[in-house]
């Protein structure tokens, strides 16, 4: 059996997808799950995704990105937006936490005080979004690899049309999206630069 690793390090983006293929919405869930618990900036959590699965939301995301024919072959299409306005989850996260026992008032307060004041630099928001919300696009590939799934990140997509088509708040930034299903034919491998190119020691 396969390691865990060795799935990640044999992943390959995957483009044709057996399409009688229904995900359980159970694993679905496990796979969000999993994503959901990426590490964030203050633990804000800058991420929404839009589960894909209908027939329907399936024919109306295709032109949207471009024909590309997986979006309809494969199980579902993850759509992950990044939250420009992540500081007004520190109320909700904070909260429970401190409900929880796990910080106190005085430490919601200041962490409060802290995520305000960089909110006030528009540029901070948007790279925050972006940046954020890459950790749960990877870990969702990651999940769905490890359970033995294919999938495709997909930045080739028109932002406007799938802002106005999926009625989308400005508050977020669409990412990428991420086919999930089971791979009918299998990629092809593709090649990295050695590490001697892309690590400098120090
Ligand atoms: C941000 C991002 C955008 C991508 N956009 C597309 C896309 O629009 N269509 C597509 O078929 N593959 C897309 N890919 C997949 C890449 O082509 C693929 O990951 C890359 O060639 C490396 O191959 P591998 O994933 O099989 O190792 C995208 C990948 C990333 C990370």
């Amino acid at each position: 059996m396969e390691t865990e690793l060795q799935a990640l390090l044999n992943r390959s983006a995957v483009k044709v997808y057996d399409s009688t293929y229904k995900i359980e919405k159970s694993e679905l869930e496990e796979i969000l799950t999993f994503a959901n618990r990426a590490p964030s900036a203050w633990n804000l959590q800058h991420w929404h995704f839009l589960a894909i699965t209908s027939d329907e939301a399936k024919e109306k995301l295709l032109p949207i990105a471009y024909n590309q024919k997986q979006i309809t072959e494969s199980s579902v299409t993850i759509v992950v937006l990044g939250d420009k306005q992540a500081n007004l989850n520190v109320e909700t996260i904070y909260g429970s936490a401190v409900e929880n026992g796990e910080i106190t008032e005085d430490i919601k307060n200041m962490v409060q005080k802290q995520v305000e004041a960089v909110y006030q630099n528009q540029n901070y928001a948007y790279e925050a979004a972006v940046m954020n919300a890459t950790f749960p696009a990877m870990q969702i590939m990651n999940a769905a690899t490890i359970k033995g799934l294919g999938t495709c990140a997909i930045g080739g997509f028109n932002r406007t049309q799938l802002e106005e088509a999926f009625q989308i708040d400005e508050r977020f930034v669409p990412l990428m999206l991420i086919t999930i299903g089971k791979t009918l034919k299998d990629p092809r491998t593709s090649t990295r630069r050695p590490l001697s190119e892309v690590v400098t020691y120090h």
